[in-house]
């Protein structure tokens, strides 16, 4: 029985048989009845509010979601594409070490697919080329008659008729002044490099202070010290070519078959280092090197200096790309050594073991992963930089390290196209808008040290 059943029979049960309403105080019912809809409407009130709770977490979820994928979609569709001149204009960046613009240049980096994948490239009209991926690390590639036989001939006798210079004979302005602000004579200076005091340079000590020799030892100096040519981390001539108008229509060709082969933007490769041309006799040897330095926030590229706000410590060449031809076939040695490519790992330590210097192409030649044999006419051209994974420059290849094994018997000689990119785009960009106003009789100069200055292209009118 239920309560409100005991109750009904109670009111039933009145003695006069009249059904008399129970006069209990109204509290006495209530409470029950009461309670039961307070207890419903309480559950409903809480109810509504978990829902609201509930949905306001979902929502919150929502946001945080869409608002996180907006951004991605910005930063991606902020991404370069397309070709063209870079251009300088603003727009939000997540992270704070990234300049605010938006990139609407990319740099087209060729794939290589696997090593010994060949793919078939337009360079010439009416010819076809082959380009066969040498490695991955770094990402190398030969494309063999890349030049012809005639075109190796000119730019030979273009780089005779010019002139030849010891390469290590350079000294580069302004770090001679800094030698001189310094006063360090030669002595000193020599006791400062040689870092274990024997009295000597060795070959690694050489190596170390490659930079600041470069700009105050000129080799004579060196050998006069008793360095022997062989341990000079260079041991070669070189000249550089204009490739700008009025220059040799050969070189011009080259210039624009470089273009086809990177595709990269053409003011890019316009605007990069003249043809450097190498002369190795025999003996000759090129210790293995980067072409170019790695890159922090601090450092500047040489060929963007005019676009830099300040003057910056440090600096590199910036070589996004090497493109090295053989301009003959070499009798013996000579060949261009990557001592690392395709190492599971990079390991600076590594490189000098058991008394084997992996970077002296002299005698460890034999022990580089890959060799590549001069070949007259062949290029091969790798990347000196990794993508930044935005279409830009990202970080030093270290892979990339290679040499010229010694020559064994005849000459050797090469040229280099470096193409000069700022991994800094808005410097880069910066310096292409600011050249763009320069007279046409302007032209970029070498990124490695020289005298040579900018406005120099009448001495390609041979
Ligand atoms: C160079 C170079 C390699 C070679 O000139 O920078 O690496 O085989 N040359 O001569
Ligand atoms: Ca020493
Ligand atoms: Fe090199």
């Amino acid at each position: 029985m239920t309560d409100n059943q005991e109750n009904t029979d109670a009111e039933d049960a009145s003695p006069s048989g009249s059904p008399t309403l129970q006069l209990r105080p109204p509290c006495d019912r209530l409470p029950c009845h009461k309670s039961s809809v307070c207890s419903r409407s309480y559950f409903v009130v809480v109810m509504v509010f978990f829902h609201v709770y509930i949905i306001n977490v979902i929502a919150l979820l929502f946001y945080v979601h869409y608002s996180s994928g907006q951004e991605d979609a910005s930063s991606s569709s902020d991404a370069p594409s397309g070709g063209g001149q870079p251009q300088r204009s603003e727009a939000r960046r997540p992270s704070p070490s990234k300049p605010d613009f938006v990139r609407d240049v990319s740099l087209t980096r060729i794939e290589g697919i696997r090593v010994g994948h060949v793919q078939k490239v337009s360079l010439v009209p009416g010819r076809v080329h082959e380009m066969k991926t040498l490695s991955l690390k770094p990402l190398l590639f030969e494309i063999p008659g890349f030049l012809s036989e005639d075109e190796c001939r000119v730019v030979m006798q273009l780089a005779q008729l010019k002139g030849l210079m010891e390469s290590q004979l350079m000294v580069q302005e302004g770090q001679e002044e800094l030698a001189k602000e310094l006063d360090l004579s030669p002595e000193e200076i020599f006791n400062l490099l040689d870092i274990n005091q024997d009295g000597q340079l060795q070959l690694h000590e050489v190596h170390v202070s490659f930079e600041i020799s470069y700009a105050v030892f000129p080799a004579r100096f060196l050998l006069e010290r008793g360095v022997k040519r062989s341990q000079l981390v260079r041991n070669s001539r070189h000249t550089w070519l204009y490739q700008g108008k009025g220059a040799h229509q050969v070189l011009q060709e080259i210039k624009e078959r470089v273009t086809r082969l990177t595709r990269l933007p053409a003011s890019l490769v316009d605007l990069s280092e003249p043809l450097q041309v190498v002369r190795y006799e025999e003996g000759g040897h090129y210790h293995a090197h980067h072409d170019s330095g790695p890159v922090y926030p601090e450092t500047a590229c040489t060929h963007t200096r005019l676009a830099a706000n300040t003057s910056t410590p440090f600096e590199t060449s910036c070589r996004y790309i090497t493109v090295l031809f053989y301009l003959n076939s070499v009798d013996g040695g000579g060949e261009t050594a990557f001592p690392v490519a395709d190492n599971r790992t990079y390991d600076e330590v590594s490189l000098i073991q058991n008394d084997v210097d992996l970077m002296d192409t002299r005698r460890n030649c034999d022990k580089s992963n890959l060799r590549v044999k001069p070949t007259k006419g062949m290029a091969v051209f790798w990347y000196n930089y990794l993508s930044d994974g935005r279409g830009w420059v990202g970080e030093q290849d270290e892979y990339a390290l290679h040499g010229g094994c010694v020559v064994t018997r005849g000459t050797k000689w090469v040229a280099n196209k470096w193409i000069n990119v700022d991994p800094d785009y808005q410097r880069q960009a910066r310096y292409q808008q600011l050249v763009s106003q320069l007279p046409e009789w302007w032209c970029p100069r070498p990124a490695a040290p020289t005298s040579i200055p900018n406005w120099c292209c009448l001495d390609v009118l041979l």
